[in-house]
């Protein structure tokens, strides 16, 4: 595979994570061609390197944002470096072409479990009803917008296989590798296509791993 993927990494205090700390773990064991962005780490004054940012998404076809849920939206430096990088006449408006039918796609977890995340849920709307801002963006700037992949109820300790299953779900997600490559369950429907009626009225509208939460 050749190095296409990007993921743009946005955790506010790695130091704490579990979900997003094992993820890329594994993604560091396996050692595929993707290159990591690690924002926070890279920005401590959050003052971002707009030239260079944009060199790397020029140069990947794939692009990830991977994010700790964040009051139903993005931490706030990856909402500035989508403010600062996404500019005018690069990523839209005149010549603003350049992540036009580029993949990308979300990768978050939250700490609220799945259950809460339903219409009829405690929370009233699915995941991806919440993230449709993000996913306007995308579309926004021509590129191809991949489903979700999540992990959920991080508010608890979640269980060590169920973690591991995770990890290997999102590496596969990630390099881009067959579905199916872990036993976990996926449940694959981009907004705006025609999910299967039954994923619809479970609220399976996004790639998830499930929890029993
Ligand atoms: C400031 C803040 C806001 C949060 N907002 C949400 C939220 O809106 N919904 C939710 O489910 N979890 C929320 N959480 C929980 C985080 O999403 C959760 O701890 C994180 O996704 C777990 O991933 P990690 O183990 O990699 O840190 C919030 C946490 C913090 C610190």
């Amino acid at each position: 595979m050749s190095n296409k993927t990007l993921v743009i990494l946005a955790h506010p205090n790695p130091g704490e994570s579990q979900v997003n700390a094992a993820w890329r773990t594994r993604l560091e064991e396996a050692a595929l061609p993707v290159t990591l962005r690690d924002i926070y780490q890279l920005y401590p004054d959050w003052t971002v390197d707009v030239a260079a940012e944009q060199a790397l998404l020029e140069s990947h076809e794939r692009i990830f944002l991977q994010f700790p849920l964040y009051w139903y939206s993005v931490p706030p430096l990856l909402k500035k470096w989508l403010d600062d990088v996404l500019a005018y006449g690069w990523a839209y408006g005149p010549r603003g072409d350049r992540l036009a039918r580029k993949e990308m796609g979300l990768i978050v977890s939250t700490g609220s479990p799945e259950s809460a995340y339903q219409r009829n849920g405690r929370l009233g709307h699915t995941l991806a009803e919440l993230l449709r801002p993000m996913e306007q963006t995308i579309r926004f700037v021509g590129a191809r917008y991949v489903p979700v992949f999540t992990l959920q109820g991080a508010n608890r300790v979640i269980p060590a296989d169920q973690l591991s299953r995770s990890a290997d779900d999102y590496v596969a997600h990630v390099g881009g590798l067959a579905a199916g490559a872990s036993s976990a369950t996926h449940h694959r429907c981009a907004a705006g296509s025609s999910p299967p009626r039954n994923d619809l009225s479970q609220g399976h509208d996004f790639t998830r791993v499930h929890l029993d939460a």
